[in-house]
Formats: structure tokens, sequence, C-alpha cells
């Protein structure tokens, strides 16, 4: 027997879309599924302004022509980010958040924030304006472990930073542990007023843990970043997309990267899960026998975060009886680019005619 699901149509909180040749190939797979995502800025130069931002989403809406796809934007936060940047961007409204990369964190954050004390006006001014702050939440000292950076950075940065300016609203982008988890859930009682604190999680880190990249031989396709955690994590973060808690919301983080930057001897970090991200989602869900809790989690938490409304129009999944084929690698500009392999069977895909 097939089963299917209708619910409204998701949207992606945290996604890349890259640029040129990979723009074009990758942005129709997010376009058929989701209708609205929220793009991060870390091209190269990066999205620093909000006229960079504007002309980069004119190629994003140029890229899923014909398509029904709202792209919203996000800005680089740099230690030279003027104030009237945070201004303009917070009157934008296609602009939801800015994006902070403690710099060294992770792909094209170089020109990220070294010394978070050297943004506190920024910060203010979007306190100021209601702009929430997108962190990738991660110290970068060389003396931390890698599976320890997101803890230190709640410790060290992200508390003491709310404790200073309560008033920011912040997104912790893909939280990998359950100490990232239970930070979220103590940081208030849930109420009527606004949020001031929520997280996105990617459906790679409800799969696979450090086993996927390192037990039985290393697969760089897994390699991300934050790094995915031991199991406990991964099931304190199913736990949390499952909750139906309205802090916690869907962002793929959808990071392509073509097989010759994954599969070297200094690969680099992102997953591309954009085609298989809802069949994937869907088959957490049903594996947990919460399919019914897939919906908040993908359709309606994040937009209440980001005060837009749901989505009017719906997506159809499909449940079949016998597992779906991987999907084949696609290609970019001459380039293969892996998609996401979960490495368990997944019977849920996308029904074609709500793509
Ligand atoms: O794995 C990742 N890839 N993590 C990030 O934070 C950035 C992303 C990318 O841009 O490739
Ligand atoms: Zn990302």
């Amino acid at each position: 027997m097939t089963t299917t699901l209708t619910i409204r149509r998701p949207d992606d909180w945290h996604l890349h879309l890259r640029d040129g040749a990979m723009l074009a190939a990758v942005a129709p797979d997010t376009a058929r599924h989701f209708g609205r995502a929220m793009i991060m800025p870390n091209l190269v130069p990066p999205v620093t302004d909000v006229a960079a931002a504007s002309a980069y989403r004119q190629r994003i809406l140029a890229a899923t022509k014909g398509m029904d796809f709202m792209p919203y934007m996000t800005i680089y936060l740099t230690e030279d980010t003027q104030i009237e940047t945070i201004k303009a961007a917070a009157a934008d409204a296609m602009i939801l958040a800015v994006k902070l990369y403690p710099a060294g964190a992770t792909t094209n954050s170089a020109s990220g924030v070294r010394d978070i004390n050297k943004v506190m006006p920024q910060l203010e001014a979007m306190a100021e304006a209601g702009l929430p702050l997108a962190v990738h939440g991660e110290v970068t000292d060389a003396d931390v472990d890698i599976f320890d950076r997101e803890k230190q950075f709640i410790d060290k940065v992200l508390d003491p930073l709310r404790r200073r300016l309560p008033q920011l609203r912040i997104v912790m982008e893909h939280i990998t542990t359950s100490d990232a988890v239970d930070y979220v859930r103590a940081s208030r009682d849930q109420s009527s007023e606004e949020l001031t604190l929520g997280a996105t999680i990617t459906v790679h880190h409800l799969m696979i843990t450090r086993n996927h990249i390192l037990a039985g031989g290393i697969r760089p396709h897994y390699y991300c970043l934050p790094v995915a955690k031991r199991n406990t994590h991964r099931d304190a973060l199913i736990a949390a997309a499952l909750s139906g808690d309205s802090r916690f919301f869907m962002g793929t983080d959808s990071a392509p990267h073509p097989d010759s930057g994954k599969l070297s001897p200094c690969g680099c970090a992102g997953i591309y899960t954009a085609p298989v991200a809802m069949g994937c989602l869907a088959q957490v869900f049903d594996d947990a026998n919460s399919i019914d809790a897939l919906e908040r989690f993908v359709s309606i938490n994040g937009a209440g975060f980001y005060n837009l409304p749901i989505n009017s129009s719906t997506l159809t999944l499909i449940r079949h009886n016998a597992p779906i084929d991987i999907m084949p690698p696609i290609h970019a500009g001459g380039e293969a680019v892996t998609v996401f392999d979960p490495m368990r069977s997944i019977y849920w895909s996308v029904a074609p005619d709500t793509e």
C-alpha cells in the first residue's frame, strides 16, 4: 500500500546556493520542493551589504525563473560592517538576518568576526531594529577539540552575548549537540511574546553520526561543519525536531561542493542535500512514528520565528513499498556534485506533481 502525506509547502531556513554555474545547477533542486529559503552570504567575496544581497537575489530569481520560490537574503557580518548597512538591511523585507561567522570557522569565513566585542555596535543596532543574528556557533581556537567547539561557543560567546543584549534575536544555525538543544530549551518558557532564541537543524545531522564519517573507512561526503557528533547528540536533535517546540525549525545547510573539492587530502566541508532533503526528513519522522510532527518542523515553526505567514501551497510526499534509488551526482560547470546518501533505506519521496 502506498501512503501519501500532504503538508504546507516547506521552507529551508539555511541554504547555500553559491553563484554562477553552481547556482544554476542547484537552485532548481531547492525551488522544486521548498517555498522559501534563507540564503547564506558566504560567496567569494562575501555578501556584505544590501546592494550585493539584492544583486545576488536577482541572480537566484533568474536561476529559478518560472518556479514558485522566494529567496530571502542574509548579510555577512564583518568587523567593518557599517551601522548604516544594518539599518538598510533591517528596512529591506527581503533580508531576514545578519550572519555571524567566527573567522576561520568554515568555508569562506576568513572575513568573519575575530572578536565579538568589535561588533557590539552592530549587534546593538540589530537588537534595536529587530533584525535577527544567525550564528555559526563554533569557537575556532586551535587548541579546542573540534567536537567541543559548539559547546564552547555556547558557554564562551553565546551566553555572555545574550546576557549583554537580551533583546537581540538569535538563531543558532545547524545545531549538532544535546548541549545546544538544552540551551535553546532552557532559554525561556514558551509564551506569546516573540521568541528571542531559535535553532535550525539540518537533515544530515538528524541522520548521521561521526561514525558515518570515520568508521570502516573515511567518507569525505559526510564531512561538514559543525562536524557530526556521537549518536546521543543526534538523538537529542531528533527529539527536538519531533517535539513541535516552535524554537526548532529546519534549515538544510545544503552546501554543494564539486567532488574534486571534497575528495582531496584537505577536503572541504559541506553536504549537498537539497534534492533528497524532504524524502530523508520524512523517513526520520516516520521511523520515530511521528510523521504528523513533520509539518510543524519544516513548514510552520521557521515562518513563525521570522514573522512570516505559513505557505498557502502544499507539498505531497509518497511512501513507497520499496526503498527508493540513491540519487546520482548532479553536474555543475563540468564537475560532479555528489548528492547526500544517508546509507539507510529511504521509502519517501516528493510526489512529482507537487514539485
Ligand atoms: O559544512 C558546511 N559547509 N558548513 C558551513 O558552515 C558552510 C558550508 C559551506 O558553505 O560549504
Ligand atoms: Zn551553512
